[in-house]
């Protein structure tokens, strides 16, 4: 049976792409649309390949629910943030639960909540001398970051990894495993863990 998917990101949109790439022959997958409030992001010139036009809205239309009622007639299986970075609000929770996943560049719980996102999370791993990383997928509620874990794969680090060495190693993962745990999900091959 097709299942339909729809993006939301807000900037440089590496994950967004390799998702298009993965599915672009799959007859049983169907990304709808990918939506941005950032009309400046990358991901918008990344989906232009894929014959796939980006969708941007502004904080209005977020919050009002108008986009809510959008995304809603268009009845997807799955919602997907991929670095989305604007707190998804409880309507929307509440309209589609357990069906919109995040992917988080930490081994939540640890480099959580507000303001932890993309550079921001790997400089304070590396501050914090961590020996490892990794990936979260996770359904989102309510709360940033709390939503209960699909996925996490991690991977080690060492002192001579600067920020930049362990933003690679972060999308590394999140190329290898983001889009096979989208297809899990929507085969019912996966929940939680
Ligand atoms: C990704 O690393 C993703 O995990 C992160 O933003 C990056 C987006 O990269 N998300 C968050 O930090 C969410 N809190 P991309 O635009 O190239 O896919």
């Amino acid at each position: 049976m097709l299942k339909k998917i729809i993006l939301l990101a807000s900037g440089n949109g590496s994950n967004v792409e390799n998702i298009c790439r993965f599915f672009e022959h799959d007859d049983n997958i169907e990304i709808l649309g990918v939506f941005t409030n950032n009309p400046k992001a990358g991901v918008l010139k990344r989906i232009e390949s894929f014959g796939l036009k980006g969708i941007v809205f502004d904080r209005t239309k977020f919050t009002n629910g108008n986009l809510l009622e959008e995304i809603k007639a268009l009845s997807p299986d799955l919602i997907v943030l991929a670095g989305f970075l604007w707190k998804i609000g409880p309507d929307w929770v509440r309209s589609f639960p357990s069906k919109i996943i995040n992917i988080h560049p930490a081994l939540l719980p640890k480099y959580g909540g507000k303001g932890m996102y993309g550079n921001y999370v790997h400089r304070a791993v590396k501050e914090n001398n961590e020996k490892e990383t990794g990936i979260t997928i996770h359904y989102v509620n309510e709360e940033y970051d709390k939503g209960n874990f699909i996925f996490q794969a991690r991977v080690s680090l060492y002192d001579q990894d600067n920020e930049s060495d362990i933003a690679a190693k972060i999308h590394s993962l999140e190329q290898q495993h983001f889009p096979k745990i989208i297809a899990s999900l929507l085969n019912n091959n996966v929940n939680e863990i």
